[in-house]
């Protein structure tokens, strides 16, 4: 009973040190983004586009890859002169394509990194999304694999000290029974065929890696994949500059008899060599393999309590496929009707263990009404744990609380920031799972029941928590997407300004200005106002 209690309580010391450090982390990303959207726009933010920038570098890398190939020699005695005829006799072509295979390597690394670390400081790494982090973990690997073995092929000292550190630590596992490290004691030990397997191994690692990127993507809906084309242009220009003022050169020629000396390490690659002249070979597999494990498990850490997933009323779908395009986990597909309707040939099915409960159905759902007449409001999809009635229950109870001269509504996201204190007098917040649950048919119920105007927030345009969220609502309200805004809701009563905890004098302040304009005659305006937080606010 005593050792439960004890071991409970350590384990909610290391749940609340995690969440302490997300939370940093993203105070940190966030206010980083600010600057960074002011910069470049959140069309362009490569901060959100982390993933798609690794897919990047990992083309950069297979172009340049494939041309220094062609003038490789793949034999041991002739490794190092070939890359040096590249380097310094073909320096206008060969060295910058080495350049850019070396750059594009550690770039990739650096991308890496900060994906893994925003997905995991923005929480977004559990429940459907487990998958993406699983397959993401071995992917650390493979590129890691992949860029060592790539320091090995020029067969520099460096080459040298890789090979010698790496064949000694993967000697203490148990399994291998002739000792690598053999083929490094002397210049004789490595053969060409040893070499030339290294070669293929170097070649034949991003193909798995390239597999694991489709699958990595595979649940999600409309995956950012590739870089708008603004900031692919400025990341391959970026590295060309770095490739000609900087290019990347070798050590000195590999030589097995002589211990190498001063070396230039690669950090991103190599920063755990330092470790195994000072720790035991075991010490550093176990901060490795626990570090591993630990990675493959953080999405179960702690256990979090599920919402239950969208539910679809067959009496009320049409089969439009609106909530099948919407949803950003592909957790609903369209299927043949199972109540022979005698209309309808289609009905919305969701797959529950991909959905997350983020609520986007129901806001893309064209049933998805608060003005029906029915004893009990009900949407053809829909959360039962926030179902129609009680979207339009929350927004009557807010409607109640507003008083004064101006009174707003506000339509938030939990994921932003909290809405609820605005500290603002003539505003109530409603807080919604995901901004792109909300039907737009309920901005027009709140403007009917009291409301002079309704702010929608959300997460920043390009990093919705669930992705899409922010987009559809834009879309939307844009009367690109539909469920379309109604058409007599005038456009400036209604504000959509995304906004997160680091924006939130910017928000106030866009608050101020909309219930300024509402005191105004209306100007019938046929758009609705869409505004930013987050640039370098
Ligand atoms: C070669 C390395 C990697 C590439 C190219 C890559 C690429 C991507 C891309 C393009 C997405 C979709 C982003 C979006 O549409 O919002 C994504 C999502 C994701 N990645 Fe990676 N990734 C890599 C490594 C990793 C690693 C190492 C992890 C963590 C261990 C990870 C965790 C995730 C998660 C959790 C998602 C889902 C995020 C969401 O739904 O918001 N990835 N990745
Ligand atoms: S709540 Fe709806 S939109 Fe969200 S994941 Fe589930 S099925 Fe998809
Ligand atoms: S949006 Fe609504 S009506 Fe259309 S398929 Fe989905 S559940 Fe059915």
């Amino acid at each position: 009973m005593g050792q439960n209690t004890n071991s409970r309580h350590r384990r909610n010391i290391v749940f609340r040190l995690l969440k302490a450090i997300q939370a940093s982390g993203k105070k940190v990303f966030q206010t980083v983004e600010g600057t960074t959207n002011a910069m470049f726009g959140p069309e362009n933010n490569p901060l959100y586009y982390l993933g798609a920038m690794t897919f990047f570098f990992l083309y950069i890398l297979l172009i340049s890859g494939i041309y220094i190939y062609i003038f490789y020699d793949t034999e041991v005695t002739g490794a190092y002169a070939s890359v040096e005829y590249l380097t310094h006799t073909q320096w206008y072509l060969g060295g910058i394509m080495r350049s850019l295979h070396r750059y594009a390597s550690d770039a990739m690394i650096v991308t890496m990194i900060l994906h893994l670390l925003r997905r995991f400081f923005n929480d977004r790494f559990n429940g459907a999304r487990s998958f993406s982090w699983i397959t993401g973990v071995p992917m650390l690997w493979l590129v890691l694999i992949t860029g060592l073995l790539g320091y090995l092929l020029v067969w520099d000292k460096l080459a040298q000290f890789i090979a010698v550190h790496t064949a000694e630590w993967v000697d203490w596992l148990p399994i291998i029974a002739e000792p690598v490290a053999r083929n490094f004691l002397t210049n004789g030990g490595m053969t060409n065929s040893l070499f030339r397997l290294l070669v293929v191994t170097h070649l034949g690692v991003p193909l798995f890696l390239l597999a694991a990127m489709l699958l990595h993507t595979n649940r999600l809906h409309q995956p950012k994949v590739n870089l708008p084309r603004p900031l692919a242009v400025g990341t391959i220009v970026s590295l060309l500059v770095l490739a000609i003022i900087h290019p990347a050169v070798s050590q000195a020629p590999a030589n097995l008899a002589v211990a190498p000396g001063r070396l230039h390490l690669d950090w991103f690659y190599m920063a755990v060599y330092p470790l195994m002249d000072t720790w035991s070979a075991g010490a550093v597999w176990a901060l490795i393999g626990g570090g591993t494990i630990f990675m493959m498990l953080l999405p179960w850490l702690p256990p979090k309590r599920r919402d239950p997933a969208a539910v679809v009323d067959l009496t009320q779908c049409s089969g439009c496929n609106l909530c099948v395009m919407d949803c950003p986990y592909e957790a609903i597909r369209l299927e043949l009707r199972t109540d022979g309707h005698p209309r309808f040939i289609h009905e919305a099915r969701v797959i529950e263990d991909k959905c997350v409960s983020c609520g986007i159905c129901t806001g893309s759902c064209p049933f998805s009404t608060p003005f029906r007449h029915t004893q009990k409001l009900a949407s053809a999809i829909e959360m039962p744990h926030a179902d129609m009635q009680h979207l339009r229950d929350i927004t009557s109870t807010a409607l109640q609380e507003l008083s004064g001269e101006r009174r707003v509504i506000v339509f938030g996201c939990d994921h932003s920031m909290d809405i609820t204190k605005l500290g603002h007098a003539c505003v109530v917040g409603v807080r919604l799972e995901c901004i792109g649950m909300l039907p737009p048919s309920l901005i027009d119920y709140a403007l009917r029941h009291g409301a002079d105007g309704v702010f929608v927030t959300g997460c920043r345009m390009g990093d919705c928590f669930h992705r899409l969220g922010n987009k559809w609502t834009q879309q939307r309200l844009n009367d690109e997407r539909k469920p379309l805004l109604p058409r007599k809701v005038a456009r400036d009563r209604v504000k959509f300004f995304m906004a997160v905890e680091a924006d939130r004098k910017t928000l106030l302040r866009e608050l101020d200005a909309f219930c300024h304009v509402l005191s105004a005659p209306l100007t019938r305006e046929k758009q609705v106002h869409v505004g930013e937080g987050g640039k370098g606010a």
